[in-house]
């Protein structure tokens, strides 16, 4: 049955990084995949992470299934972190948690949800959005449309081709936005214009799906919830997929999160169910270690408190890029602007080079940059900066 198989084409975001870790080349920059790299290029553990780990592994007495939708306390912690301590969406118990195998597996799961209980239902997807949401989706049998977003000229925001494209959406459809720093682009509505978004989600009847990656890195933990609370003023029912990849370093322990938002208690916990059918037969029940350490830090004031620094130490170092990418960029002469990265939020930007520069790159320079152009402003670093900017100066 093998004989015939075609080679399949490599993944366009992890694809990039197998092949950066066969390149030679001591110089060489990895600007692809989403995932944080330090002041020296490294990517590493966190200090709460490890301390949560060894309190773990002194206390932890049984290797037992975990329940289909998790660990409960990991569940509530994550809710709180969402909405709030005291949100009425928690005290009304409108919100119902599974926790996930990381904010992919969360995803996937609602693919399934949508597709087996709503099998009309599109899903709509900001223009650009991740390389993986598209593949998510139709894996999962559901059909997925564009929605606008990006303003090319100005590389921000087009609120109103946005507005305008959403409300073309039928009602019972289901729209997916990013929570915050938005990926690819790390271009953000501002609490506002979520606001406004959430009108027009109300009144047409689409159901919101937020993709919740980045929490902490674009301005603070409990200000990037902001856009998220706008639009649960609107709507009462959303998805929304959350992952602590980034804001935890927890990559490899596949530590993510589908709640789900109800009207209420009982059609929350009546939408679980079904969501929990969706979970056994892709996984059967979540992997424990990443959850039980997100739930050892946020249970702990003290732990809580350092990560919240640690999450502000990793956005500082990012922000701090920015500002050197753009004016290194200028000091040696280049004309283009890329001024708007400074703006961006989050680990992404749009860098507006083109397919063939992203390629000339990697063959001359062994700089590795999504096709899309999109960079990973996460890894660059002051060392590599000069090497970066003067090799991206001779492609444009
Ligand atoms: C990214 O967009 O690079 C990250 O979210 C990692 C991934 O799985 O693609």
């Amino acid at each position: 049955m093998f004989e015939n198989v075609q080679i399949a084409p490599p993944d366009p975001i992890l694809g990039l990084t197998e092949m950066f870790k066969a390149d030679p080349n001591p110089d060489k920059i990895n600007l692809s995949v989403g995932v944080y790299q330090d002041a020296q290029g490294k990517t590493p553990v966190l200090e709460t992470v490890k301390e949560a780990e060894k309190r773990i592994l002194e206390q932890e007495n049984s290797k037992g299934y975990l329940p289909m939708t998790g660990e409960p306390v990991y569940c509530a912690k994550v809710q709180e972190l969402l909405f709030g301590e005291e949100h009425e969406i928690i005290e009304q118990k409108r919100a119902a948690t599974a926790q996930c195998p990381g904010g992919t597996g969360a995803l996937r799961v609602v693919g399934d949800y949508l597709h087996t209980l709503h099998p009309d239902a599109k899903i709509w997807l900001s223009n650009p959005t991740w390389a993986n949401h598209n593949t998510i989706f139709a894996a999962a049998g559901l059909k997925c449309e564009k929605y606008e977003y990006r303003d090319a000229a100005s590389n921000g925001l087009n609120f109103d081709a946005m507005c305008a494209s959403i409300k073309t959406i039928p009602k019972g459809d289901v729209i997916l936005l990013h929570g915050c720093c938005h990926n690819p682009t790390g271009i953000d509505p501002t609490p506002e214009q979520w606001s406004i978004i959430g009108d027009i989600l109300a009144e047409r009847g689409i159901l919101p799906l937020v993709d919740f990656a980045y929490q902490g890195l674009a301005v603070g933990i409990e200000e990037d919830r902001a856009g998220l609370l706008e639009l649960a003023k609107k709507v009462k029912q959303m998805f929304i997929c959350s992952s602590f990849s980034k804001n935890f370093g927890l990559y490899r322990e596949r530590t993510g999160a589908l709640t789900l938002v109800a009207d209420n208690a009982e059609q929350a916990s009546t939408v679980m169910s079904q969501v929990k059918l969706r979970i056994r037969y892709n996984y059967s029940n979540p992997p424990s270690h990443g959850g039980q350490i997100v739930a050892t830090v946020l249970s702990d004031s003290e732990l809580k408190a350092r990560w919240v620094e640690e999450v502000a130490e990793i956005r500082d170092r990012i922000n701090e890029m920015r500002h050197l990418f753009v004016k290194t960029l200028k000091e040696k002469g280049v004309d283009q602007d890329f001024s708007s990265i400074i703006d961006q939020t989050g680990m992404f930007s749009f860098s507006g080079l083109t397919k063939e520069q992203v390629e000339q790159l990697r063959e001359k320079f062994s700089i590795y940059i999504v096709g899309s152009g999109r960079i990973n402003v996460a890894g660059m670093t002051r060392d590599n900066m000069d090497r970066l900017c003067e090799a991206i100066k001779s492609v444009l």
